[in-house]
């Protein structure tokens, strides 16, 4: 099982005073010295944390793997173009939410994901598309030909009482396995933290986890290396 971090936050934090730090390059740099498998970052369209410069100084600073999460618009296409991460994560985004709130919609967007994916591959940039734990999520996942997919494991993470934390545990289970059988990259992540993360690790074909918000929250108190090294010996003991 490999960790992604994603150091969106700490932009955010910078954003707060309009100054220059905290410096996300630097956070990558960090995570990636404490032993992270890759960075990710979402330019988003009104740039409230990750900004173009970050973009393309992480592309030039990033040892392990950059994931550049994006909406599938022409603006980010044409970025993503002429930085080539390692890795693209197409996700829905609406201006008012605080964070991503769910999964694509795959049909209802699918001839404009159709476009931007074939673009990126063009340039042999790897898609991954964020989904809900949903079957019809891999039917047009595989329709579309993105080589990986990410599960979206907010509503596991947000769920209250066992029996929901279960049936969602469940969903994540059965859409992991049918992606993994059809030859998809499976991951995950959202809203995964220090706790809830235990069980997503005995689910075998998922390969990578995203985690941002609970490890960027715990570097306040310990610093970043630390948040990362913690997160990572929970990760490398359970496989
Ligand atoms: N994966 C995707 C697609 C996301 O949009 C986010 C949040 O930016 C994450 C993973 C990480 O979620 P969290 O910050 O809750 O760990």
């Amino acid at each position: 099982m490999k960790l992604a971090i994603n150091i969106d936050h700490v932009a955010t934090l910078r954003e707060a005073r309009g100054e220059r730090e905290p410096d996300p390059v630097i956070a990558a740099g960090i995570c990636e010295l404490a032993g992270a498998d890759g960075i990710v970052c979402h330019l988003r369209e009104d740039r409230r944390h990750i900004n173009d410069r970050d973009v393309r100084l992480l592309r030039d600073t990033v040892n392990t793997k950059l994931d550049l999460e994006m909406a599938a618009t022409d603006e980010m296409l044409g970025i993503a173009i002429e930085i080539l991460p390692d890795l693209v994560t197409l996700v829905p985004e609406k201006r008012k939410e605080l964070t991503t709130e769910g999964g694509l919609d795959i049909y209802a967007n699918r001839e404009n994901l159709r476009k931007v994916i074939g673009e990126l591959q063009s340039k042999e940039i790897p898609v991954s598309l964020f989904i809900d734990p949903k079957p019809e999520a891999i039917d047009g996942a595989i329709e579309l030909n993105a080589q990986v997919i990410e599960i979206h494991t907010g509503t596991y993470a947000n769920a209250r009482n066992e029996r929901q934390i279960l049936t969602e545990l469940s969903k994540i289970g059965s859409i992991a396995r049918m992606a993994s059988e059809q030859g998809l990259v499976v991951t995950a992540g959202h809203g995964l933290n220090y706790t809830n993360v235990h069980p997503i690790l005995n689910i075998s074909e998922i390969q990578e986890i995203s985690i941002g918000h609970s490890i960027i929250s715990r570097a306040v108190f310990t610093g970043l290396h630390k948040a990362v090294e913690d997160m990572l010996s929970i990760v490398r003991s359970n496989r």
